[in-house]
């Protein structure tokens, strides 16, 4: 039977940290086994908030060596603007989305604020407007029927699939598939210094730790990781300690896992006994991703070549589909 096709894609903004690597990559690692994966560096995307051009490009290639060093094979891996057709199936797919559901868009909202800020005049690109169909575009130029995603993706990937569905209609041929989101169990892993909020690159530093950042930087950041601030209800775990037990088990270390939690069903744990358990987690996870990069880097000509030619070989499928497309919809299909 021929495989189902999976996409997914991440941008190049911010570093690869814990966060991103336990709730989508390590996924992502794993499903290649399963599906015909393809899985994008989106660049176009990282233009909708202001940027600069010199961390782009570097942003680009270092996001995709730290790809390769997670596990992603490389190819399956490509870059978004070196497969234009995801800009031009974008355009079209404009034409099929609706302005009022696009209106709707909440990560739109949190998005437009900071893109204010960041700006320093205010400003708000149309192209964060319309970004959530180049995410379409992404998916469906692909005919992915899954998209792992996280819960703040859900209006997007229901936007997809309106898209693929109004165009299926009024094209009169069922064409595109229609994408199914496919959400990961993995619980959400929180910054150890507020452990009320995600995760996140865009928190600032000690928000986040680096999935590359070296030894004594991760047991640093653990050390000083929230633990209990007392004002948890008397019987209830605190959510820094909550979050220090997801990092455990998240990395695999189910039986220190175990052990420290029956510690603190007996009220018996001592937090620096969590700490130095999910700082040398943290760290067993880490040390062979580094390693992996660090040969990468050995390579850096040879990895870029390979990622620019699995990008060359996806391009054909997004070629075809964009054939198809002009042809349902009346443009014209000339090759000069
Ligand atoms: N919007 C996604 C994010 O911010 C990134 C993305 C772009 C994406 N295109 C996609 C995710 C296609 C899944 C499928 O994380």
């Amino acid at each position: 039977m021929e495989k189902k096709t999976v996409l997914s894609c991440i941008q190049p903004t911010g570093n690869l940290h814990f966060g991103r690597y336990f709730g989508a990559i390590a996924n992502w690692v794993q499903l290649q086994e399963e599906y015909d994966c393809f899985y994008g560096i989106v660049d176009y995307h990282a233009m909708t908030m202001p940027f600069s051009p010199k961390k782009l490009r570097e942003n680009v290639w270092d996001l995709a060596f730290n790809l390769l060093a997670c596990g992603l094979k490389k190819e399956h891996v490509f870059i978004q603007s070196l497969i234009p057709e995801h800009a031009e199936l974008g355009w079209i797919l404009n034409c099929f989305a609706s302005y009022g559901q696009l209106t709707r868009m909440t990560q739109f909202k949190d998005k437009s604020a900071q893109s204010q800020e960041k700006s320093g005049e205010g400003f708000i690109s149309a192209g964060l407007f319309g970004y959530p169909v180049l995410q379409a575009a992404d998916i469906l130029i692909y005919q992915a029927s899954y998209v792992p995603v996280g819960k703040d993706q859900e209006q997007h990937l229901e936007l997809s699939r309106n898209i693929a569905t109004r165009f299926n209609h009024l094209m009169g041929k069922e064409f595109f598939v229609c994408p199914e989101p496919l959400y990961t169990e993995i619980p959400k892993v929180m910054s150890t210094a507020d452990p009320n909020r995600k995760m996140s690159a865009s928190l600032g530093e000690k928000h986040n730790i680096d999935l590359f950042a070296d030894e004594a930087r991760i047991r640093k950041q653990i050390r000083s990781a929230v633990t209990d601030t007392g004002d948890t209800p008397a019987g209830e775990m605190s959510p820094g300690v909550e979050n220090l037990f997801s990092l455990l088990k998240a990395s695999n270390h189910q039986e220190a896992h175990n052990s420290l939690m029956e510690d603190y069903n007996k009220g018996e744990l001592k937090y620096v006994d969590l700490k130095q358990a999910v700082a040398d987690a943290l760290v067993s996870v880490s040390a062979p991703i580094r390693a992996k990069k660090q040969e990468l880097l050995s390579n850096k000509k040879e990895v870029k070549n390979q990622i620019k030619a699995s990008s060359a070989e996806i391009r054909k499928r997004a070629q075809q589909t964009v054939k198809e497309v002009k042809e349902l919809t009346g443009l014209l299909n000339v090759r000069f």
